[in-house]
């Protein structure tokens, strides 16, 4: 998704802008652009394609030099990726970068046609920008409020007024925007993350705020042009936390993490071999009153939910709903004041988890965000919130996010079971050891590394491929098809072990390969009937399994051995291999790891 950065200060504002939109790369773009001010003046730069064509462009045209600019990496909504299309939009006077959709642009843009403006791009970014400037009166704030009046739909807006060099603009709704804080240079900027390497202090802003920035203040109104107080928050990720660190790939680097960021999800969150999730809101009493419980994300975060539905229902006994955010929404779902809502998002930034938020909020249930960015909007927004620890997540791919994800679903299952006593103490103690015990295991797992490096070689020049798995083993397969797919571009599928038969065997050939993951004893003997099925007729297959298995030989042609843990955590250790698996294909096929082709990082668009 689009990237917002802007500076004021003594550096070199280009500079800056090109370092910091670096840092936004991950999020997913097409073409990127600046604006700064060059004694007296706006000028713009922008290109179609990575940040290394702006530079380049800028080679030959001149780079803009001065101290106080805007910039946007943009990722295509309104209007192909083109230079024209890129940000900034505006004319001399104005210069915006934005990220969201204003959904009445197209009304906007017929009413100042006929008040004699002209438009050069297909986005809904220059109807803003020209919006402002057509409600221009000389008070950048009071021509932002009415502005905001008459737009409809998501913004994050940075702001640069020709009349105004000494300051920078910017306003949010629904898109993510923060204000970072440093001495003597201020920035606006999507993320945290892209200004870590120059301060760790920020504000966040809220629906609806203007700020009006300059290098030594920061002022904040709200629609009637009230000063609104901030509080001033300070990141705790580390500076290398956005860096790579030695790895080729933010996404090697990330599976590397996993250990280490279970770790800080859970145990801070065990406490005399009890979990305890009061600080997030969610007391004993609370959890004991639910009658049912929906968990909403997309994708990645979908997945966890799947696993988090089988430990739920499992081991408390609540019936667990999930669903995909994007169909929640719009099926009138059947959510009730006395049903617990869980939103998981990675980023607390993507539109259609929020949306399904508001809709169970507006229902009256209780709302629960599982959530990695401190301070993202669906962080803000639910009644109680549950950060899980991972640090910031770069690589387009979730890795370890999901295995936090996956942790904080643990967390919630066993603390219900407990709460509802289906559980006695001894159980509880018991699994929150197997719990504190995961990220050392995980560890042992990545060094299924060189295994599934010779698999990937051998998986890399298929065109389709299907996941098989039974239970946690089939919610699990969901996310190691998704990770292959996204990133490796090949084809793949995740199946129910036993639907196969019920049509999609007719796929198999030689042709299909096939990864069956079988963690689950009481579903091994099932799963391995079906791994014959597809065996004999002709599929190579990859076996996922724990170290105890034992298996023929002849029935499988690559099998990678985990160490075993009580089965139902064992999602955590069977998702390492597969994340392995769809990283090495990928770079067997030289394929753009860390931002795959389409994609973004953080979905803020519906
Ligand atoms: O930020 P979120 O967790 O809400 O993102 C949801 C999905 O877009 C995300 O999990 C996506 O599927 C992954 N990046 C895929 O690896």
């Amino acid at each position: 998704m689009c990237g917002i950065v802007g500076y004021i200060g003594n550096r070199d504002c280009t500079d800056v802008l090109l370092d910091t939109l670096s840092k936004l790369e991950y999020r997913g773009y097409d073409s990127a652009g600046i604006a700064v001010f060059e004694k007296g003046s706006i000028k713009v730069k922008k290109s179609k394609g990575k940040l290394v064509n702006l530079v380049k462009k800028m080679d030959v045209e001149g780079r803009p030099s001065g101290h106080c600019g805007i910039g946007h990496t943009r990722w295509a909504t309104h209007g192909e990726p083109s230079d024209i299309n890129s940000h900034p939009h505006g004319n001399r006077r104005i210069s915006i970068v934005h990220n969201g959709i204003i959904e009445n642009y197209k009304e906007l843009k017929e009413l100042l046609k006929k008040e004699g403006y002209a438009f050069e791009s297909e986005t809904d970014t220059e109807v803003l920008a020209k919006l402002i400037d057509y409600y221009y009166n000389g008070d950048p704030v009071d021509t932002l409020i009415n502005t905001l009046a008459h737009i409809d739909g998501s913004y994050g807006v940075g702001i640069v007024f020709r009349d105004f060099p000494d300051h920078i603009y910017a306003m949010r709704k629904d898109s993510p925007l923060i204000l970072g804080t440093g001495e003597n240079e201020n920035f606006i900027a999507s993320d945290i993350a892209s200004i870590l390497k120059y301060t760790r202090d920020y504000y966040l802003i809220e629906h609806g705020e203007i700020c009006d920035i300059t290098q030594n203040e920061i002022k904040v109104f709200d629609t009637h042009k009230n000063i609104i107080e901030k509080e001033l928050h300070t990141a705790t990720w580390d500076v290398d936390a956005a860096e790579k660190g030695g790895y080729e790939h933010f996404m090697l680097k990330e599976i590397h993490e996993q250990p280490s960021a279970v770790k800080l999800t859970l145990s801070p969150r065990i406490k005399n071999s009890l979990p305890d999730l009061s600080e997030s809101g969610l007391t004993a009493e609370k959890l004991g009153s639910y009658e049912n419980i929906y968990i909403i994300a997309c994708g990645t975060a979908m997945h966890a939910a799947m696993v988090g539905k089988y430990v739920i229902e499992k081991l408390a006994r609540v019936s667990v709903t999930v669903d995909i955010a994007s169909e929640f929404r719009y099926r009138d779902p059947l959510i009730n004041p006395t049903d617990l809502f869980i939103a998981i998002s990675q980023s607390g930034e993507t539109a259609d988890t929020k949306a399904a938020l508001h809709l169970a909020k507006d229902r009256g249930a209780d709302t629960l965000a599982i959530v990695n960015v401190v301070g993202s909007s669906i962080a803000r927004e639910a009644d109680m919130v549950l950060y899980t620890n991972a640090g910031p997540e770069i690589s387009v791919a979730s890795t370890k996010a999901y295995s936090v994800q996956l942790a904080a679903m643990y967390l919630l299952a066993v603390e219900l079971a407990n709460v509802k006593k289906r559980i006695t103490s001894e159980e509880c103690a018991k699994l929150t050891e197997n719990l504190l015990e995961l990220p050392s295991l995980i560890e042992k797992c990545l060094e299924t590394k060189e295994m599934c490096q010779l698999t990937a070689s051998k998986l890399v020049n298929a065109n389709s491929l299907l996941y098989i798995g039974r239970g946690l083993d089939y919610a699990l397969s969901m996310e190691g098809s998704l990770k292959l797919k996204e990133i490796s571009y090949i084809h793949s599928e995740s199946y129910a072990a036993g639907e196969l038969k019920h049509g999609t065997i007719s796929l198999i050939t030689d042709n299909m390969p096939v990864v069956a993951v079988a963690t689950q004893r009481a579903l091994i003997e099932k799963t391995v009937s079906n791994i014959e099925e597809v065996k004999a007729r002709g599929a190579m297959v990859v076996l996922v399994c724990g170290e105890s298995l034992e298996i023929e030989d002849k029935i499988v042609d690559y099998v990678i051995r985990l160490p075993e843990t009580n089965e139902m955590f064992m999602p955590s250790l069977a998702a390492i291999p597969l994340q392995l698996i769809a990283y090495y294909t990928s770079v067997l096929k030289g394929n753009d790891v860390d931002q795959p082709r389409n994609l973004a990082k953080s979905v803020t668009v519906e």
